[in-house]
């Protein structure tokens, strides 16, 4: 049967490059995060005092599984990113021959993955769970978060914390920082426009880099996450089957308060 043309599901162009577009240039990805050292050392912290293996969803190129592999775990990442993956592979081959054989990549969808195989830690880092952008992924996801744990297993989580001032933000207007070297590009200059659509809960971020060599190579960068606020992800969790044993408000263990920017949740699955 065909459907009619207003029937037909639309597809969501803008959110889909959102989704995949800032995974695209992994060197980029790199030299942008490379001064986040602190929730890499904590999940270090947490594999080690679960003896391993873990499972990362999410991996993308290592920035957390190569410490982690390096500090004596093993550790499985899925990701659906080709070129993440292609990157961190090409990471692992300047790694010794035993952080190489610890560090396993899976090309798969966090939501959907089996591997049949349960881990006593899994850990979802750095905003990867700001991908999930309706109800049926976040009940897909944890769904497969809670198949792949071990009875008494933990499930660790990461989020920014939704920033009023960012959800408000004129979508014409242009944030510019300091130009900078970019690692494929030469220097560029960087501006960021933030566009929030609070009925789905999403802001659509716009990086555009403008090399100074040569301006028309201009090109833009969309990334698009869900905003979940607190009492939200805290009630998912709950009706997806978790309970929260912990939640931080920083990688050190502090509390969750109002100043807090980020959320850092420790759950396990409900008996
Ligand atoms: C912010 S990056 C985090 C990468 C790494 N964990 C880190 O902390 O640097 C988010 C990663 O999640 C991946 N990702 C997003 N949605 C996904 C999905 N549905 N299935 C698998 N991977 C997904 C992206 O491709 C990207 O590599």
């Amino acid at each position: 049967m065909r459907l009619a043309r207003a029937q037909r599901p639309q597809v969501d162009h803008e959110l889909i490059a959102g989704a995949h577009a800032h995974y695209e240039d992994a060197a980029y990805y790199t030299h942008s995060y490379s001064q986040r050292i602190d929730d890499a050392q904590m999940y270090v912290d947490l594999a080690l005092a679960s003896g391993g293996p873990v499972l990362e969803v999410g991996i993308g190129n290592g920035r957390i599984a190569l410490p982690i592999a390096r500090h004596g775990v093993d550790i499985t990442g899925i990701d659906h990113s080709r070129p993440m993956l292609a990157d961190l592979r090409r990471r692992l081959k300047a790694e010794s021959k035993l952080v190489r054989s610890r560090v396993t990549p899976v090309f798969g969808d966090m939501r959907h993955a089996r591997l049949r195989k349960r881990f006593p830690l899994v850990i979802a880092t750095f905003n990867t769970a700001l991908h999930l952008y309706e109800r049926p992924d976040v009940e897909a996801f944890l769904a497969c978060i809670r198949s792949h744990l071990t009875a008494h297993g933990t499930f660790v989580v990461d989020m920014s914390v939704p920033m009023p001032a960012d959800l408000v933000r004129e979508p014409s207007k242009a944030y510019r920082t300091p130009r900078f070297r970019h690692p494929t590009r030469g220097v560029v200059r960087y501006e960021e426009r933030f566009d929030y659509d609070r009925a789905r809960q999403i802001l659509f971020v716009s990086m555009s880099f403008s090399p100074i060599a040569d301006p028309q190579q201009e090109f833009m960068t969309p990334l698009a996450h869900r905003q979940f606020f607190p009492r939200e992800w805290e009630a998912l969790l709950h009706y997806n089957g978790f309970e929260v044993v912990n939640l931080f408000g920083d990688f050190h263990r502090g509390p969750f308060d109002r100043t807090s920017e980020v959320m850092v949740w420790h759950c396990r699955a409900r008996r």
